[in-house]
């Protein structure tokens, strides 16, 4: 491309200093040779500027001969009538000659042309300009009749010259376009191509070529990247071709960067083209290539990172649903604030008590009572923000807007830190716990009621046998008296007997009576291994009539305790008795006593022992469980009084001791005794 720039100065320049046709110097001379003439000169026609100028002289310094200018306009002067005319003038002096202007007369005079011949120069179809011959000698008819065809030769071949001049001008006009078009094709920062029919590439800019051209000097994978560039276009543009149907004018075309070796994604713009000095030939493409590689890697990124951002949307929202589902099943009122105070979310149980979207706060008393809920609960927050723990409790009592009940609210607020550890949120969880103390309150009334009825009734009943003991002695004794009077054959021995029974029977309920309340005054060191052994003894004949097995597994170290011997053997022997009764023929009893610890119970912080009965009996239905304990309540008709379990757990309480049942209906049943070694607290004493 410099070349060309260079040859375009060069030729610029050349025009500029007035180049003159080469073949006019030997024509002048010959002209002024064949007529003798001493000064010679010609003028050219410069239909630019509409005068005669001249160019070359003989005799006459180039720029002298430049200095005579003969506008056209000066229609009378002898040379411009030559040339116009085509008639050759004569002039017999410059100075004076009337048809010539002043100052073209002194330019004359200047050039000593005072006496000359002005002859056309006449080409094929124009004049191109005018010689001017001086001599001594003046020019005869002949002359000029001599002359003519000289001057019309040197005309005809002065305009070839100028002719070629001409063309030569075109040809270089055409060439400093072409340049331009280069400057500007290669300017183009986009590969330009050209390719033919066969879809060669046959032109193509600078930034095309350093895709497509190989230079000799290029590496082996560089020319290896462009021959695969070369085929890569050729290939696409043929493809292009035949789809030609359903084409848009850009296409997509991926090549390798030669120096780089990375991929190049481009967008082809391609037009078919025609060159119609080349006809039929001639038709090809111009492509302009744009290079959207590091759009189509921006567009991707962009496109994967909307996907990810809307997975992470979807995951987000997933999430919050979920977060909200649970919100909303959670009774316990629970709301969100910011460090302002200001509620970021809360669940329906609490707008139930603060009032808010999903429950708009009615008009009036509700209305209210939820603002006051609110102010309470801010001023409430306010005051637990003042806690340094990041997690704080504390009680507010609010009203139910609905139902106007009282709410005993426990507060629980936790603190939502930031990864710089500030706090940016509090969460508060609210427990209505209210509710649940009621509850509480109500099950100990109930157990309070329950005790207190049972010793009521205990009481009541000691009483009655206390009062009906005495009496009852008296019959006793004196059915006792009338039984030896009265001989075995009388027919009333028989009422006498049932009278007897029944009283027995009766005083023995009286007795397990008073038994259980006599007053604990009688407790000493107990040896409860011993007192399992009187017990025993006391129903061994009948535990061997209904083959019942008794197994002892008896804690040697056992230390002795204080209790009342006497009322802890009737315990025994009851849970003893009970057991029997509750298995018919056959099976096992096991008594078990060990040294018993639980931290737990605050009262058997000190050792306790503990007295197992494990019986394989019928257990204990269910529905029965939580009577046996009652008085009176007995499953066995008759034979039972219902005092058994009774009187017992009321010794083993008076002993601050505890008394608990394990029933399996259908396997068997375990009564556990634990008793204090040191016997009954004092204040247990009292009872
Ligand atoms: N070891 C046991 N196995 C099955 N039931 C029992 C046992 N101990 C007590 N019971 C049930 O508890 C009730 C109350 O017992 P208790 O107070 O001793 O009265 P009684 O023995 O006079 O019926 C019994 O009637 C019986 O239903
Ligand atoms: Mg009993």
């Amino acid at each position: 491309m410099s070349d060309l720039l260079e040859l375009l100065e060069q030729r610029t320049s050349a025009r500029e200093s007035g180049e003159i046709p080469a073949a006019l110097g030997p024509m002048l001379e010959e002209l002024s040779r064949a007529f003798a003439c001493d000064r010679a000169l010609i003028a050219l026609y410069h239909p630019d500027r509409q005068l005669l100028s001249g160019s070359l002289g003989r005799n006459i310094p180039r720029d002298y001969a430049e200095a005579l200018e003969i506008p056209l306009s000066d229609a009378t002067d002898p040379s411009v009538t030559a040339f116009r005319s085509g008639v050759p003038q004569r002039v017999e002096d410059a100075a004076t000659d009337p048809r010539i202007r002043q100052h073209i007369r002194e330019v004359l005079v200047e050039l000593a042309l005072e006496r000359f011949l002005v002859a056309p120069l006449l080409g094929a179809s124009e004049a191109v300009g005018v010689v001017l011959l001086s001599r001594a000698a003046p020019f005869s008819e002949s002359d000029v009749d001599a002359l003519m065809p000289l001057t019309n030769r040197a005309g005809a071949e002065l305009a070839r010259a100028r002719d070629v001049e001409r063309l030569r001008d075109t040809s270089e006009s055409t060439a400093i376009q072409q340049g331009w078009l280069w400057l500007m094709i290669n300017s183009v920062a986009d590969p330009v191509l050209v390719s033919d029919e066969q879809n060669e590439i046959i032109l193509q800019n600078r930034r095309a070529e350093l895709l497509f051209r190989v230079n000799p000097e290029d590496s082996p994978g560089r020319k290896h990247a462009v021959t695969m560039n070369n085929f890569l276009f050729t290939a696409a543009l043929s493809t292009w071709n035949l789809q030609r149907g359903e084409r848009s004018p850009t296409r997509e075309l991926t090549l390798v960067d030669p120096t780089e070796g990375s991929e190049l994604s481009f967008e082809v713009i391609a037009q078919p083209a025609t060159n119609y000095r080349l006809g039929a030939g001639g038709r090809g493409m111009v492509a302009v290539l744009k290079n959207v590689t590091d759009l189509r890697n921006v567009t991707e990124e962009l496109s994967r990172n909307v996907l990810r951002l809307q997975s992470a949307d979807q995951e987000i929202r997933t999430e919050r649903d979920r977060l909200d589902l649970i919100l909303r099943s959670v009774p316990n009122p629970i709301i969100v604030i910011d460090n302002d105070n200001q509620i970021i979310t809360t669940n329906e149980a609490a707008q139930r008590v603060f009032g808010g979207e999903k429950r708009p706060l009615a008009e009036g008393r509700a209305a209210e009572t939820a603002l006051r809920n609110n102010a309470k609960f801010t001023s409430f927050l306010a005051q637990l923000r003042l806690d340094p723990a990041t997690r704080k409790a504390g009680e507010l009592a609010l009203i139910d807007p609905t139902t106007s009940e009282a709410l005993e609210m426990v507060v629980t607020a936790t603190e939502i830190q930031d990864q710089l550890g500030a706090v940016v949120a509090v969460v508060a969880v609210l427990q209505d716990v209210g509710r649940l103390r009621e509850l509480e309150r109500r099950r100990l009334e109930q157990a309070l009621f329950e005790s207190e009825k049972l010793a009521a009734t205990g009481r009541l009943a000691a009483s009655i046998a206390h009062e009906i003991n005495n009496p009852l002695e008296a019959i006793q004794n004196s059915l006792y008296l009338l039984v030896n009077k009265v001989p075995n054959d009388d027919p009333n021995y028989k009422f006498l007997e049932i009278a007897m029974k029944e009283t027995q029977r009766m005083s023995r309920i009286l007795r397990q009576m008073l038994g259980f309340y006599r007053p604990a005054a009688s407790m000493g060191p107990t040896d409860v291994n011993a007192l399992i052994d009187e017990a025993e003894a006391l129903v061994v004949k009948r535990l061997r009539d209904r083959k019942i097995g008794l197994r002892k597994s008896l804690d040697g170290a056992l230390p002795p305790i204080q209790a009342s011997a006497d009322q802890l053997k009737q315990v025994i022997l009851n849970l003893l008795l009970n057991a029997a009764e509750a298995m018919g023929e056959g099976g096992t009893i096991d008594l078990e006593t060990r040294v018993y610890r639980d931290a737990r119970a605050p009262f058997l912080r000190a050792e306790a022992v503990q007295i197992l009965i494990r019986d394989t009996g019928a257990g204990i239905d269910e529905e029965h469980m939580p009577h046996i304990f009652e008085p009176f309540f007995s499953t066995k008709g008759e034979r039972g009084t219902g005092l058994g379990l009774w009187v017992s757990s009321g010794i083993v309480q008076a002993h601050g001791g505890t008394l608990q049942v394990r029933s399996r209906p259908g396997i068997g049943t375990t009564f556990s005794i634990t008793l204090p070694i040191a016997g009954p607290p004092s204040d247990a004493d009292g009872r």
